[in-house]
Order: structure tokens, then sequence, then C-alpha cells
């Protein structure tokens, strides 16, 4: 099962990771999360410990690492380097387990839009390319905005791209966006859950609004999830609506939701 979470920024697509894989963790399978934020912060989100989280950094700023696997440093543009240089390494060497879930720091590359190819996008690409390859049980993917490192690999080994969205106007053209984009490289397993959800009259804009986007499912608004972070708690173990829901929506992608979109829409 290989997930991918985007978003418009702030929707909760950490929170939804985090839940997503503690909940399959909890299953007994193996999880591999990856957090693909500028700024990490699904270590917290997991509960990772101090330790743990101090032996983790993203592999988009290791600058030696880049330059050796690469050929070049990162930050130049136009001498020659590899565009795909070796990385089936990298997962079991930089990434931590904690509770079930081994989690790697991906980091990001701003790409500014002008499809800029420097040595840390392509150490990115050629990265995110071999996790899609790889045969994990569970494979999350927090994607942070965008979904510009979403090559023909996502197309075809992505079973479920889940957009986050909250019942307001501003996330759901941010989804349209994604889901645009998403179409345009051919991806069409695309599933909706919105977050901060606080009762039947916004769960029913968010369906009414999104009719080309079948919903997983809806996590409640709840004040609980920001008291896990104050209090440095997974929401996973501090809030029972979210888990719970979180849970339901494992239980959908389990059906086989993930697929059934595509068989109908092929
Ligand atoms: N169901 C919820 N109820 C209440 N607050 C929530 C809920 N889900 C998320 N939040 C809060 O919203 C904020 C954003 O959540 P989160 O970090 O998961 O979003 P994100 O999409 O990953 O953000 P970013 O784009 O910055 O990576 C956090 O402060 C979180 O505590
Ligand atoms: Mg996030």
């Amino acid at each position: 099962m290989k997930l991918a979470v985007t978003g418009k920024g702030g929707v909760g697509k950490t929170t939804l990771t985090a839940l997503l894989a503690q909940v399959y963790a909890d299953q007994g399978r193996e999880v591999l999360a990856v957090d693909a934020d500028p700024s990490p912060c699904l270590a917290g989100a997991l509960g990772f410990p101090d330790e743990l989280r101090g032996q983790l950094s993203p592999i988009a700023e290791m600058d030696e690492l880049i330059e050796e696997r690469t050929g070049a440093k990162p930050g130049t543009t136009g001498g020659f380097f590899t565009l795909n240089p070796r990385v089936d390494d990298l997962p079991e060497r930089f990434s931590v387990l904690h509770r079930g879930v081994r989690l790697l720091e991906a980091g990001s590359v701003d790409l500014g839009g002008s499809g800029c190819i420097c040595p840390e996008s392509a150490m990115l690409k050629t990265l995110f390319t071999h996790l899609l390859f790889r045969q994990d049980d569970v494979l999350l993917l927090d994607m942070y905005a965008g979904v510009e490192h979403l090559g023909r690999a996502t197309v075809d080994f992505v079973d479920a791209m889940i957009v986050v969205v909250e019942p307001t106007r501003r996330s759901l053209g941010t989804a349209a966006q994604i889901r645009k984009l998403a179409l345009d490289i051919g991806l069409e397993r695309l599933f909706l859950v919105g977050n901060k959800v606080r009762n039947t009259d916004e769960a029913q804009f968010l369906e009414a609004e999104t009719p080309d986007l079948p919903v997983l499912g809806f996590l409640p608004a709840d004040l609980l999830v920001q008291e896990a972070d104050r209090l440095g708690i997974p929401v996973y173990d501090h809030a029972p609506s979210l888990r719970e829901s979180a849970q339901e929506i494992a239980r959908k992608l389990a059906e086989g939701s993930g697929r059934t979109h595509q068989d109908t829409a092929g």
C-alpha cells in the first residue's frame, strides 16, 4: 500500500499521515513514513522521542552526501552531475524506528516552478522513485504542499493520493489545482479526506463541492489535537475521535477504494 498525502498548507496532512502510520503499525504492518516537508514535523506528530529525533535530518540538506552521490555541490547549476545517483542504501541508513513506524526525512527542494535541475533535486527525485519501486508493506508520503516531485513512478505505484481539505473554499481551490496536476501526469486514484470538520453541514459542503473527488472520510475538529501538540503527545494517543476516524479511513483504503476508482474511471 503506497499512499501520498497532499493538500493546502496547514490543512492537516502531517496529522493524517501520522495517524494512518500508527494505525497500520498497530495492525502489525511494516510502515515507512516519509516527511517531505522543508521543515519536518512528522517525527513530532508521531511522538518520536528526542534522542531519535536527534538522529534525523533531511536528505535534501545533506550537502556532503549529495555531492558524493551526484558529483556536484548542492546549490550549483550548469555543471555536470548524475541524474540518477545511488540512493538504495539511504532509507535504511537514515531512518529511525519507533512504535512500528520507520521514519525518513527527505526534506524538499524549492523548484520555484522553473523546472530547475540541480544536484539536490536529482537526489530527491531519484529517492522518491526508489521509494515507490521498493516493496515496502506500507509507504506513506507526507508531501507538503505541491506535487512537484511526482513523476511517472507515482502514477504507476501510488495506490491512492489523498488530498486533505478543510471545509473552506480556499482549501478546495488548492485541491482542485492538485487534482489538475495529478490528472496531467495521468494519476487518477485521488481521494479526499475532510479535516477539522465540525458538523454534518460542513461534511455535506465538502461532499457537494467535490463531486469529482471520492471522499474517504472525515476527521473531526477537536481541541484535543492542539492539546496533544502542546503536551507533546501523538494525536493518535490523545484524541480518540481522530484515531477512530483514521482507522475507518484505513479500512476504506483496505477495502480497495484506492482501486475501485481507477477501475470505474478506466
Ligand atoms: N482535526 C483537527 N482539529 C483541530 N486542529 C487540528 C486538526 N487537524 C490539525 N489541526 C491543527 O492544524 C494545524 C496544522 O496541522 P498539520 O500540521 O497536520 O497540517 P499540515 O497540512 O501538515 O501543515 P503544513 O502545510 O504546515 O505541513 C496544527 O496546529 C494542528 O494541531
Ligand atoms: Mg505538514
